[in-house]
């Protein structure tokens, strides 16, 4: 099989990867990739992926990140006969517009936040009568696309307003919801229709600091499997979440193929959604895959070509896994970038390196984003996991990177109740 690996990303070089390591995969080619993993994929500039894809000729094509995904490009390559995994455009707004999955998750009868839009040029009065409504902890979410890192969670009434000013000045409506309490849960399942498989469930911390302290990231580390989710968490939240969301996208003519991702607080009553996205979720995916025993290209070939409930059931490692990210001074407000990096040369995806922020100057590896990399660990248990991964970490040399020292600590120590 050739295939081509839209996105720029880790979790598009953990993809990469472990399509790579399938024995029915020939070639992975990736656009635009990064200068990270060119040992496991050949990294195109980026173009139009429907060329790229006639091209190489792809057999399949996994488009990893949510903007293409919205913008329909799924579809277009679907009109052109290639096998894709990943959502048409209408299907994608269950990620594109927090409104459409507000209103599929009512019909549907799922648990999730309460909400409330605070429209552009909406009054003043307006907006604090709402967060007075909200409050004390508000959740102010951009109702467009922010890749994860669109909402602030905060008990400060002009951080709120703040943030709110600054969405409605990019042009997008506010979305305000209840707070969710209870850890949270990222669950990744593969959708044919109403086919629901999910992948095992992971954690994701996304403040920038040890102790979710500082403010929100795109994500800075997660675990997978999680220690502390009730024995029957899974089935749980396939039941009452994933599959009467598929159900009811089938139902209104907008099927789900792909990867839908629920993001979940597991509270009092079990598991309630706090978002979805249309697409495998950074940095959990680096986790997830590592322990994926399954080759990859067929399950997600199975998802393309609307056969994932003739798969047989994926198989796993036991044990855990880990990833943490390594991101550049200044990040998640203003990082600073073009620093050399040394421990992350193309290649070290063996060692659990997985490649985001990354290029090539002078023969040297140098970070060009905020989340430069990331680096797995494995073990029989999520302690050995994390020794492993801040190992490698360890070895890895950028000036003014930083790194969470406590991604999985909570539950090693047991401080996770549900
Ligand atoms: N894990 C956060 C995201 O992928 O949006």
């Amino acid at each position: 099989m050739r295939i081509l690996v839209i996105g720029s990303g880790a979790r598009e070089h953990a993809l990469a990867y472990s399509l790579s390591l399938d024995p029915q995969v020939e070639e992975v080619h990736v656009s635009p990739g990064n200068a990270g993993m060119t040992a496991v994929a050949t990294v195109h500039p980026e173009g139009e992926p429907l060329e790229l894809a006639r091209d190489i000729n792809a057999d399949l094509v996994v488009i990893g990140p949510e903007i293409p995904l919205v913008a329909g490009v799924a579809d277009v390559l679907r009109d052109a006969g290639f096998a894709v995994f990943g959502p048409s455009e209408a299907a994608a707004q269950i990620e594109g517009s927090k409104a459409f999955a507000k209103d599929v998750m009512a019909r549907a009868g799922v648990r999730t936040a309460r909400a409330l839009e605070v429209p552009v040029g909406c009054t003043e009065k307006f907006k604090v009568d709402a967060l007075t409504e909200f409050g004390p902890t508000y959740v102010v979410k951009d109702d467009g696309l922010a890749g994860g890192k669109g909402v602030v969670v905060t008990t400060d009434k002009q951080e709120a307003l703040d943030h709110i000013a600054s969405v409605h000045a990019a042009g997008n409506p506010v979305l305000l919801e209840s707070f969710l309490d209870g850890p949270e849960v990222s669950l990744f399942c593969l959708v044919d229709g109403e086919t629901v498989v999910p992948l095992l469930p992971a954690q994701d911390h996304k403040r920038v600091g040890d102790n979710d302290e500082g403010p929100n990231t795109g994500g800075m580390g997660a675990y997978t499997p999680l220690p502390w989710l009730p024995e029957n968490g899974v089935q749980r939240i396939v039941d009452e979440v994933v599959e009467p969301v598929a159900k009811q996208m089938v139902a209104d003519g907008v099927p789900f193929s792909g990867l839908l991702y629920a993001g979940l607080a597991w509270g009092e009553d079990g598991p309630a959604v706090v978002e979805f996205n249309c697409r495998f979720g950074d940095p959990e995916t680096q986790a997830v895959l590592d322990l994926l025993k399954t080759p990859l290209a067929g399950v997600l070939a199975a998802v393309a070509n609307g056969t994932l409930g003739e798969l047989p059931p994926l198989e796993w490692e036991d044990g855990y896994a880990l990833t943490v990210v390594l991101a550049a001074e200044g990040y998640p407000e203003k990082p600073i970038t073009g620093q050399p990096i040394t421990g992350a040369e193309p290649g070290s995806e063996d060692r659990g390196v997985r490649a985001a922020g990354v290029a090539r100057k002078d023969d040297q590896t140098v970070s060009a984003g905020g989340r430069v990399l990331n680096v797995i660990g494995k073990g029989q248990t999520l302690e050995e996991a994390r020794t492993r991964a801040y190992g490698v970490m360890e070895t890895i040399t950028m000036p003014g990177g930083h790194y969470r020292s406590d991604i999985a600590l909570p539950a090693v120590e047991g401080r996770i109740e549900v």
